[in-house]
């Protein structure tokens, strides 16, 4: 097989089809070579030292991993000198966190969730990164909350690092979803599939299931159905599978197909929502459509919305494009 590195992709993209600009395929090589860090870090675990809380809570006063921290940092340093940022947002972060003056600035913004399924970490199961790319707004400083406040469709490429049993990347810059997966040998990001497609019906669906009493009706209907297998209206037996890593269960899904649900219930309905629209719902959306998949809240595609505030929640329901319509249509 042609080994076709990340760096070569990006080269190609950039000449064959201008989806990605000179300055773009810099960002994304550096937060590539960033995962290639953090997965060295959770490679360790124990050994590393790297395992356990870290004493602190982030602006969603939610209980610090240490690995949460140092994912946070690493991407920080990553992108701090390259000169292709105005700034950087992240889940750890209340506030943007401007370039520091000494390096130049770009005229990209980069958010990032630095570590994705942090409740996993201590026990060995799969996390990841997820990011999401949009331009700085002319007149907007790159450490304005201002400058991020951008509906989902105006993201210029988004991605995840899945660190399972082997690392993959998995990126769209708007022409495509495409799968990379680390040689560690060589150091690098190997394409490993192009142009990755979600089957368009599934008979697997992910939700904490836990939460059912508090699901909104549509999304308890949809979830009885499947539960009523052969013998209910759906005719055929479903599946269950919920990592808790968002990262991975829509890794599966983009892999093979499914439907993740993080619905509106009566324990997030105060906030909108548990995952987070700028760096968990709007880069995993746009990865999901590009691959032939859909993305809604039950009620609005989640790129469409127009956030009002950096920590935004939302409800998410997302993969197999036939799946999602039929919960879309019960929210109806
Ligand atoms: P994070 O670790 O970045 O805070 O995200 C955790 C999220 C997401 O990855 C996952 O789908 C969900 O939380 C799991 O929630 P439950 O523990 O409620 O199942
Ligand atoms: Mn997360
Ligand atoms: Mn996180």
């Amino acid at each position: 097989m042609k080994t076709i590195t990340l760096t070569q992709f990006l080269i190609e993209e950039q000449r064959a089809k201008s989806c990605v600009e000179p300055d773009l395929r810099l960002l994304l090589e550096v937060v590539a070579r960033a995962c290639k860090r953090i997965s060295i870090a959770v490679g360790k675990g124990a050994l590393g030292g790297v395992l356990g809380d870290a004493g602190t809570s982030n602006v969603q006063d939610e209980a610090q991993k240490k690995l949460d921290v140092l994912s946070n940092e690493i991407l920080l340093q990553a992108n701090a000198w390259g000169g292709h940022l105005a700034g950087l947002a992240s889940e750890e972060m209340e506030q943007p966190s401007p370039i520091p003056d000494e390096y130049p600035k770009g005229g990209y913004l980069l958010l990032f969730d630095p570590l994705d399924g942090s409740s996993n970490i201590d026990v060995n199961v799969s996390v990841g990164t997820i990011f999401s790319v949009l331009r700085c707004p002319v007149g907007l400083s790159g450490s304005d909350e201002k400058a991020f406040l951008q509906a989902g469709t105006a993201q210029v490429a988004a991605g995840y690092a899945i660190y399972g049993p082997s690392t993959m990347l998995v990126l769209t810059v708007g022409c495509g979803t495409h799968a990379f997966t680390l040689d560690r040998e060589l150091g690098s990001f190997v394409l490993t599939e192009r142009d990755v497609k979600i089957p368009e019906d599934t008979q697997e669906y992910a939700i904490n299931a836990s939460n059912a009493r508090h699901w909104e009706a549509p999304v308890q209907r949809y979830v009885a159905e499947c539960v009523q297998g052969k013998q209910g209206p759906r005719g055929k037996d479903f599946n269950t599978r919920w990592v808790a890593s968002m990262v991975a269960d829509v890794h599966r899904i983009v892999t093979r197909g499914g439907v993740f649900m993080y619905p509106l219930d009566a324990k997030t309905a105060k906030q909108g929502g548990k995952l987070r629209l700028m760096y968990e719902a709007n880069p995993m959306g746009f990865l999901v459509e590009q691959a032939g998949g859909a993305a809604s809240t039950g009620r609005e595609r989640i790129m469409d919305i127009v956030p009002g505030k950096l920590h935004q929640r939302v409800p998410v329901i997302m993969g197999s494009r036939n799946e999602v319509e039929k919960v879309v249509s019960y929210h109806r």
